[in-house]
């Protein structure tokens, strides 16, 4: 059997710390139990056009493993070449880089290693939501260029006590940053969803649930995203829909780059319709240097928060999802059942409801 896997490079770090499990370096630690039975394991980063590693090899690989973090787009066009494919394994939570409309009607199965790295996620959002009210970012650069001028920090920065905070999605992700949220003293926590939250569950945390998007945003001081990446999602936050955000919201997005429209962001934040935008996902990955979300900046030159994609490959997470993805290999080989909350896509359907209403 062919397994080939997309991993990001690691170099001199992934060398140093064993425990980045996620790298090409480290090949999720997968090398030695898929050779010791007799099959073929061959693992690259390189992913882009026709003559990448990618596309030759996913001609007759018969799995192939990829992350969110370093995504190997497996498009509908590529589907059409990947004759021996049988199961996709995402290292992680989030599958959008493969196209599932596709990989239902060539019978691949989907699977992800749901929850492996929830936590690590909820815990970014909060950090994201603190550091935009918070004014952190501007304040940490002050202090690097040896400057010290209060007044240009706080006239910015708020508490996050007695706001109105809201998430798109409230599944894994989203209902664990409601829970986080709560001994924040938020006036309310708020939630939009097309699935509805167990009634115990909302109650536990106090949530309301609006069914209007536009009404759901005019109503919210922060808003975070965490809903998967499918034809419902895609652009959903676009210049017409930031129109009706409150004026000087922050917005916290760590589910995927390609759910915010990435140029009516950045003039959101210019004008300060938005006061802050942070988060981890890129519309593509690696992003290009001059991508705009980079150095976008509000008008008081704040409400940055971006880093590379990294909330849900903690070391913590890492060590899940490596476990998790030898676990769902391991079934696909001894043909065991596949546990049920990691099937997105099972032979010519879909397993979940997540990846929208269908
Ligand atoms: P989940 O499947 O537990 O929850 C997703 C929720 O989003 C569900 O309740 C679903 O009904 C809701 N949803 C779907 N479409 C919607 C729409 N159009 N409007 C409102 N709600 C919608 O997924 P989980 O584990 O919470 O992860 C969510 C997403 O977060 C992943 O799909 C992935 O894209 C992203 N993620 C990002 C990571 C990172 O490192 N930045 C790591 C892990 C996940």
């Amino acid at each position: 059997m062919k397994v080939l896997a997309i991993l990001y490079r690691g170099g001199a770090a992934a060398k140093e710390e064993p425990r980045l499990l996620g790298t090409l370096e480290n090949e999720l630690g997968l090398r030695q139990y898929l050779e010791s039975q007799g099959h073929e394991f061959l693992v690259s980063d390189d992913k882009e056009g026709a003559n990448s590693f990618f596309e030759k090899h996913i001609a007759d690989a018969e799995v192939l493993i990829t992350t969110p973090f370093h995504p190997g787009y497996l498009t509908a066009e590529l589907f059409k070449k990947a004759k021996n494919l049988k199961i996709c394994i995402t290292a992680g939570v989030g599958s959008d880089h493969i196209d599932l409309n596709a990989a239902v009607e060539h019978q691949v199965q989907v699977l992800e290693v749901s929850g492996s790295n929830v936590v690590s996620v909820a815990e970014h959002v909060m950090m994201n939501i603190l550091l935009l009210v918070r004014n952190f970012v501007p304040a940490h650069e002050m202090i690097e260029r040896g400057d010290w001028q209060v007044s240009d920090i706080a006239r910015n920065a708020f508490d996050l006590e007695g706001k109105v905070i809201g998430t798109i999605g409230a599944g894994r992700i989203g209902y664990r940053v409601l829970q986080r949220l709560v001994p924040f003293n938020p006036k309310e926590l708020v939630y939009y969803d097309y699935a509805a939250l167990p009634e115990q569950a909302a109650k536990a945390v106090g949530a309301r649930r609006i069914e209007d998007l536009k009404d759901f945003v005019s109503q919210c001081d922060v808003i975070t995203v965490n809903a998967p990446l499918h034809e419902g999602t895609r652009n959903l936050i676009n210049a017409e829909l930031l129109s009706h955000f409150k004026k000087g919201a922050w917005l916290v997005n760590t589910a995927r780059g390609a759910i915010c429209d990435k140029d009516a962001v950045a003039a959101a934040l210019k004008s300060g319709q938005l006061r802050g935008y942070a988060g981890d996902v890129w519309d593509v990955q690696p992003a290009p240097r001059d991508h705009v979300w980079r150095k976008m900046k509000n008008p008081l030159g704040g409400g940055n928060g971006m880093v590379p994609h990294y909330s849900g490959t903690t070391l913590d997470a890492q060590a899940r999802y490596a476990a998790g993805t030898k676990q769902i290999l391991d079934n696909y080989l001894k043909n065991k059942d596949q546990e049920p909350g990691n099937i997105i896509i099972g032979i010519g359907k879909y397993a979940t409801k997540a990846y929208g209403q269908r």
